[in-house]
C-alpha cells in the first residue's frame, strides 16, 4: 500500500479511551501516514498533548485562538490538508455538535470546514450510546456520508457492561487505511472469494482436511474491499478473524461451500476460488465413533464436487479465477486446470517452496491468463499478490 504523503487529521475528544488514540496514531505512522492531531480541551485533561505530539511528530493543535505557528488559519489549513479526519474517541458531545451544525472549537470547526471524508470511532457509556438522541445524531450523520466505526461490547470504564467500548485499535487503523487506499477501481463490483480448507467428516469426532490457512483468500477479499468492491468471503474451516466490511459466510464441507457459492454466483462480477477444497470424502459417514478394533483400518473415499469446474460450466460474464496447488510440473498442470475449468486466470503455487504458501504471509506465484500470458511474481506478501491479480483485470 502506498500511504506516503497522505494526511490523516486525528481529532481526539475527552473520554477515558483517549489513551487508545495514541496506539492508532502509532500504527498510522508505521504505515507512513502524515498525522496531525487536534485535541479538544477536555481530551487534554486525560492525556497531555506532549504524548500525541511525540507520536505524531507534529505540534498538537487544540486552541483555536492560540498564537498561530504559521500564517495559515489553523482550522482552515488542517481542514484543507486532511485527506481524512478520524475522531478517536468520539464522544456523544462531538457527534451531537457536528450533527447539529455547532462549530465552537478547533475540532468542530475543522470538521465543518473540510471536504475530506470524516470517520467517527465512538466510545461512551452504554446508556449514552443507546440514547435516542445520540442514535438520531449518528443516523443523521451517516445519511450525510459520515462514517462510523461501531464501538465494541464489553466491560466499560464506568463498570457497566455493554456496547460503547472503543473499537479495537487495529481495526480502526485498518479501517482508515482501507478508506485511504489509492486504488478504487472495483467500486460498484461484486466479488466473491473462497478461502481456507474444507473438511470431510469421517465420524462424529474425526475428519480429514488439509494445511490451507485461508490467508491467501482473506488477503484477496481485503484487497477487493479496499478497492471499493462489495465482497463476500465464503470460508472453510479457518481460524482467521472475520475482516471488517466483508460478508463472511462459513461453510465447512465441500457440499456446504458448493451451495453457498452457487446461491450467489449469478450476481457476481468476479469469483476467485482460493479455497483448498477436499476432492474426496469417505464413502460412508459413520454416525457412531469408529471404535479401535483390527490392526488395520481401511476407509474408502469417493470423489466429491469440483466446485470450480461447475462454475466454469455455469459462467456467463463473471471473471473466474482459480488457484493451482502443485508439487511438480507447476505451469503445465496449472495450464491444464485453466482450460479444463474454463477459467480466465489461474494462480499457480509451488507448495514445496519453503517460506511461502501454507500459513505464511508471503507467497511466490505465477499467474497464467486465458490468452496464455504468464506473469512470474517474486516472493511477496499475499496482499501484494492479490493486488497484482486485480491489476491484471483492468
Ligand atoms: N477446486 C474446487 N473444488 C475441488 C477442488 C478444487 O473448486 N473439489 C478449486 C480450488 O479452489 C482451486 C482449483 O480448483 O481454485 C484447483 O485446485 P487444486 O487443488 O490445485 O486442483 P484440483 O482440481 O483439486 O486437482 P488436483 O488435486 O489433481 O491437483
Amino acid at each position: 500500500m502506498t500511504n506516503a504523503k497522505k494526511t490523516v487529521v486525528v481529532g481526539v475528544t475527552g473520554g477515558i479511551a483517549v489513551y487508545k488514540a495514541l496506539d492508532v496514531i502509532s500504527k498510522l505512522k508505521k504505515k507512513d501516514f502524515e498525522v496531525h492531531v487536534i485535541m479538544t480541551e477536555s481530551a487534554t485533561r486525560f492525556v497531555t498533548p506532549l504524548s500525541f505530539q511525540s507520536l505524531s511528530q507534529n505540534i498538537v493543535n487544540s486552541d483555536m485562538f492560540s498564537e498561530p505557528k504559521a500564517w495559515e488559519i489553523q482550522h482552515i489549513s488542517l481542514a484543507k490538508r486532511a485527506d481524512l479526519i478520524a475522531v478517536i474517541p468520539a464522544t456523544a458531545n462531538i457527534i451531537g455538535k457536528v450533527a447539529n451544525g455547532i462549530a465552537d472549537d478547533l475540532l468542530s470547526t475543522t470538521i465543518m470546514a473540510t471536504k475530506a471524508p470524516v470517520v467517527f470511532a465512538p466510545a461512551m457509556n452504554t446508556n449514552m450510546y443507546n440514547n435516542p438522541i445520540v442514535r438520531d445524531n449518528i443516523n443523521k450523520l451517516q445519511n450525510l456520508g459520515y462514517k462510523f466505526i461501531n464501538p465494541a461490547s464489553g466491560r466499560l470504564a464506568c463498570g457497566d457492561e455493554g456496547e460503547g467500548k472503543l473499537a479495537d485499535t487495529e481495526l480502526i487503523s485498518e479501517y482508515i487505511q482501507s478508506m485511504m487506499y489509492d486504488k478504487k477501481d472495483l467500486q460498484g463490483k461484486k466479488v466473491l472469494v473462497t478461502a481456507g480448507p474444507t473438511i470431510a467428516q469421517i465420524d462424529p469426532v474425526r475428519y480429514i482436511t488439509n494445511r490451507s490457512s485461508g490467508k491467501m483468500g482473506y488477503a484477496i477479499a481485503e484487497e477487493a474491499r479496499d478497492r471499493g468492491a462489495e465482497v463476500t468471503l465464503i470460508c472453510g474451516a479457518t481460524s482467521l478473524a472475520a475482516p471488517f466490511g466483508i460478508e463472511v459466510v462459513s461453510s465447512r464441507t465441500n457440499e456446504e461451500m458448493l451451495k453457498e457459492v452457487l446461491d450467489r454466483f449469478n450476481e457476481q462480477d468476479i469469483v476467485i476460488k482460493a479455497a483448498a477444497v477436499a476432492d474426496y470424502k469417505p464413502k460412508q459417514y459413520s454416525d457412531r465413533k469408529i471404535k479401535k478394533a483390527e490392526e488395520e483400518l481401511n476407509l474408502t473415499f469417493i470423489k466429491d464436487n469440483d466446485i470450480l469446474k461447475k462454475l466454469g460450466t455455469l459462467k456467463n460474464n463473471q471473471i473466474l479465477v482459480g488457484f493451482a496447488a502443485e508439487s511438480n510440473d507447476l505451469l503445465e498442470n496449472a495450464q491444464k486446470k485453466l482450460h479444463n475449468k474454463n477459467l480466465d486466470y489461474i494462480v499457480a503455487n509451488d507448495i514445496t517452496a519453503v517460506d511461502t504458501g501454507f500459513a505464511s504471509d508471503n507467497n511466490k506465484v505465477t499467474i497464467i491468463c486465458r490468452d496464455g500470458k504468464t506473469i512470474h511474481l517474486d516472493k511477496m506478501s499475499k496482499r501484494q499478490v492479490a493486488s497484482r491479480l486485480f491489476d491484471l483485470m483492468k
